[in-house]
């Protein structure tokens, strides 16, 4: 539906017009392309489905099944593909498995985890949110494991989570709950992005948490185009994308650590944009400009969340290096930043802690420092941003308490220099 549609209203045109001309008509769903969508085929994961499969088929012969472990780098398809495993088994035997999936990112306390396991069995409404003893709300769900007669099917994504925020013990709970106490005897997939969970459990956790291990490997840019076409093609017409872009979204992906997930939202970002923009098809110029805007949230989103010395530290480093293009030495940002910390009115911390924030920071990819020599004066640091210090620069200053430092070009550069 190609086509100019112009309506004027006496002899002015309406500013809304020109979204009204829509040259890319989108054929299904633009959801296909984001986190919600449940495909119904997993291109380059029979490995390890069968894998998952097998190790899951005894509970249909009554057995009961090993612990599983899905180690992967993130986009590499593991929640996706643990919940279409255990649905499928659901589909299978239904009515003899109760299945169940926390996310210990979200529920991170065994607590909130038997709750939640809890409220997947008929009749839990009895149970409080708080309030009750953890061994009365385990006691409860052990009854009502061994009434349902039915195994349990427990998927704890992010598993680490669980661990580093309480211990291997947090873990234990749940795992004696799965094993002999109920009788039935349950199964935990664990789901983890850490490649050294199981090592790092201690023994006592080891040694009940048998396991089968299952690695999401990352995908490379071929593998991500075959994940990416079906679904560009149940959103997209044929002459409304070049291949090109899919070609470029799942390059990206790739490099990304094989990540599926990125090269979706990468295309889904580019049809938006391209739809917004009235532009025929989508091409790799909306795909490079989406990939900016995404790098963009990224950098907010991380900015947001630093703590707010952190943020004062990035903020001498950038106007460290406007002063000193060729990077300035840790001396010079400490000092900085402690002027900046007394222009804000906050206590400035050692510079044995703002060293640290400067590694933190370097962790992040927004700085880089190299050490030199200076022969018989010891060694330096010297420090430089990475880019991007006009948006970092605005994202530091959505910080309300950090808004006396918005004019710091202005009026703090004499005697900044003084300093420096
Ligand atoms: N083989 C595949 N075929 C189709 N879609 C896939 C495949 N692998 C991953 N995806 C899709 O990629 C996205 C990311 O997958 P998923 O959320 O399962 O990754 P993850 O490994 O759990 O990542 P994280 O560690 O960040 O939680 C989802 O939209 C999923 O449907
Ligand atoms: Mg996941």
């Amino acid at each position: 539906m190609v086509g100019k549609i112009r309506r004027v209203y006496g002899d002015k045109v309406n500013p809304f017009d020109k979204y009204e001309v829509q040259n890319i008509s989108l054929k299904g769903d633009l959801s296909i392309l984001s986190a919600i969508h449940q495909p119904e085929e997993f291109p380059h994961r029979d490995e390890q489905i069968n894998i998952m499969v097998a190790s899951l088929s005894g509970i249909m012969r009554g057995f009961s099944s090993n612990n599983i472990l899905v180690y992967g780098k993130t986009g590499t398809g593991k929640t996706s593909i643990t919940r279409y495993v255990t649905g499928m088994l659901k589909e299978k035997i239904g009515d003899r498995i109760t299945a169940c999936y926390v996310n210990c990112q979200t529920y991170d306390s065994p607590y909130s985890i038997l709750i939640n396991i809890a409220k997947s069995f008929p009749g839990s409404d009895n149970i409080p949110p708080s309030g009750w003893t953890l061994d009365r709300i385990y006691d409860e769900l052990v009854n009502k494991i061994k009434g349902s007669k039915k195994t349990l099917i427990l998927t704890l994504d992010e598993i680490d989570k669980l661990v580093e925020k309480n211990g291997g013990d947090s873990l234990y709970i749940i795992l004696k709950l799965m094993g002999e106490d109920v009788g039935i005897g349950g199964t935990i997939i664990g789901i983890t992005n850490d490649s050294s969970f199981y090592e790092k459990l201690d023994p006592r956790v080891k040694s009940r948490m048998s396991r089968e291990s299952v690695m999401f490997t990352p995908y490379n840019a071929d593998q991500l185009k075959d994940i990416l076409r079906p679904r560009v093609e149940k959103v997209l017409y044929k002459e409304n994308y070049d291949e090109a872009a899919i070609g470029l979204c799942a390059a990206i992906g790739a490099r990304e650590h094989g990540d599926a997930r990125k090269a979706i939202d990468l295309m889904r970002i580019s049809i938006e944009m391209a739809v917004r923009e009235s532009a025929i098809k989508i091409n790799v110029d909306h795909v490079y400009r989406a990939r900016d805007t995404m790098e963009i949230d990224v950098i907010r989103e991380t900015v947001k969340t630093l703590p707010i010395h952190s943020k004062i530290v990035l903020m001498a480093v950038i106007v460290c290096g406007e002063r000193h293009p060729n990077s300035a030495t840790t001396g010079e940002v400490s000092s900085l930043y402690s002027d900046l910390c007394r222009e804000v009115g906050i206590q400035p911390l050692t510079s044995r802690r703002v060293s640290d924030y400067i590694s933190d920071l370097e962790d992040f990819g927004m700085i880089n420092t190299t050490v030199k020599s200076l022969g018989r004066y010891g060694r330096t640091r010297y420090i430089r941003i990475t880019g991007r210090e006009n948006d970092l620069k605005r994202f530091i200053l959505e910080d309300q308490e950090l808004e006396p430092l918005k004019n710091i070009k202005n009026t703090k550069q004499f005697r900044l220099d003084e300093n420096i």
